[in-house]
């Protein structure tokens, strides 16, 4: 059976197709994917009316590649699956009448898939998937969750931020240090070249002995930071703030995580979202689940940020439990706003 998979919460048009049989972990056959960082470069974040016609022109021609790549017709196709939400309605809207369209014209069934749902199923594409159940930690631009996973479409919320998502957190305070967008790979360069002890910042929550996030307090510190050196700010102050600031949202997100370990018992932990991808996380929370015997799984960092790969194995997955929401009226709502919890 095959499924292709459709992407478009946001700046990424994801498109890409996926193939499963009986239990075994779905076997990603092609994928693609346009970023549209480069168009939002100039505005310094996403611009949401531009997000959606730049998925529009990309979704069809994208589609084909996958088709093209992975040898497949059309008549091969399964299911076509697509992100319902979270993220921008209008971006969501492209991606949903696309995928809609296309199953009608097939006359095969479409899904509406969870964002967050992808992201933390997606290290099952890679050669090392994880067994349930498992503790995920959701880090993307949007979102800093901690979820346990009993199995896919079985999922516990045990924290989230209260206010700003760690990758949010990454890209207002490199915007602050003058760097592009998106902000989270530019700050962990500049890291690199920095000291992190060089500023004392804030860790929000870190000792709250719950599982919740805020990290608006950190941008805040960061702020006052830079406007204290001001126009005396040289590249090396700029780079010891970046790894300071890396610093705390790394400990943070790796305290809190081991925190969630022990409460569930989990001995697993996912890391999914576009800031699993930050090498200092993966290095602390390696270090630290090693000290405890823990299993750490990440998808291959390709899958790490947003993609249709994940789109389609998340749908693959639910049909192989029975629990996929396929629906052939192809009417569709899409949800700029839902919990996890409730897809
Ligand atoms: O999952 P994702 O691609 O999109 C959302 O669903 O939000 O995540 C994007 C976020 C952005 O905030 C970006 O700055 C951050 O992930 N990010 C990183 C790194 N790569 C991407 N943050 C820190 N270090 C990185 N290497
Ligand atoms: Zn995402």
């Amino acid at each position: 059976m095959n499924v292709l998979g459709i992407e478009s919460s946001c700046d990424e048009t994801g498109v890409a197709l996926v193939e499963f049989s009986g239990r075994e972990p779905p076997r990603l056959r092609a994928q693609a994917l346009h970023s549209q960082i480069e168009m939002h470069q100039a505005f310094g974040g996403v611009v949401p009316e531009l997000a959606s016609r730049d998925h529009i022109r990309r979704v069809v021609p994208l589609a084909e590649q996958v088709m093209r790549e992975a040898g497949a017709s059309l008549a091969d196709i399964g299911h076509v699956a697509y992100t319902r939400g979270p993220g921008l309605a209008g971006a969501l809207l492209v991606g949903a009448g696309v995928a809609c369209a296309l199953a009608a014209a097939l006359g095969k069934p479409a899904i509406g898939v969870h964002h967050l749902e992808g992201h933390l199923l997606s290290p099952f594409l890679s050669d090392d998937p994880p067994e349930f159940p498992f503790i995920a930690l959701l880090v993307s631009g949007g979102h800093t969750q901690l979820m346990r996973v009993e199995d896919a479409g079985r999922y516990e919320l045990l924290g989230e931020t209260i206010d700003d998502a760690a990758g949010e957190a990454f890209d207002k305070s490199a915007k602050l240090l003058g760097l592009g967008y998106p902000g989270g790979p530019a700050l962990a360069r500049m890291a690199e070249f920095g000291d992190a002890r060089a500023f004392e910042l804030p860790r929000p929550l870190l000792h709250s002995g719950n599982l919740d996030f805020s990290f608006a307090g950190l941008k805040t510190a960061v702020r006052t930071q830079v406007m204290r050196l001001g126009s005396n700010v040289c590249e090396q102050d700029k780079a010891n703030i970046a790894a300071a600031t890396q610093q705390a949202i790394v400990d943070v997100l790796v305290r809190k995580s081991m925190q969630a370990l022990r409460d569930t018992g989990c001995r697993r932990i996912v890391i999914a979202g576009g800031v699993g991808a930050n090498a200092r996380l993966r290095e602390q929370m390696n270090a630290e689940c090693a000290k405890r015997q823990i299993r750490v799984h990440y998808p291959a960092l390709a899958l790490c940020t947003d993609n249709g790969a994940m789109i389609a194995l998340a749908a693959a997955m639910r049909l192989q439990r029975g629990s996929a929401d396929a629906s052939s009226d192809y009417a569709f709502n899409v949800l700029p706003r839902w919990p996890l919890a409730t897809a």
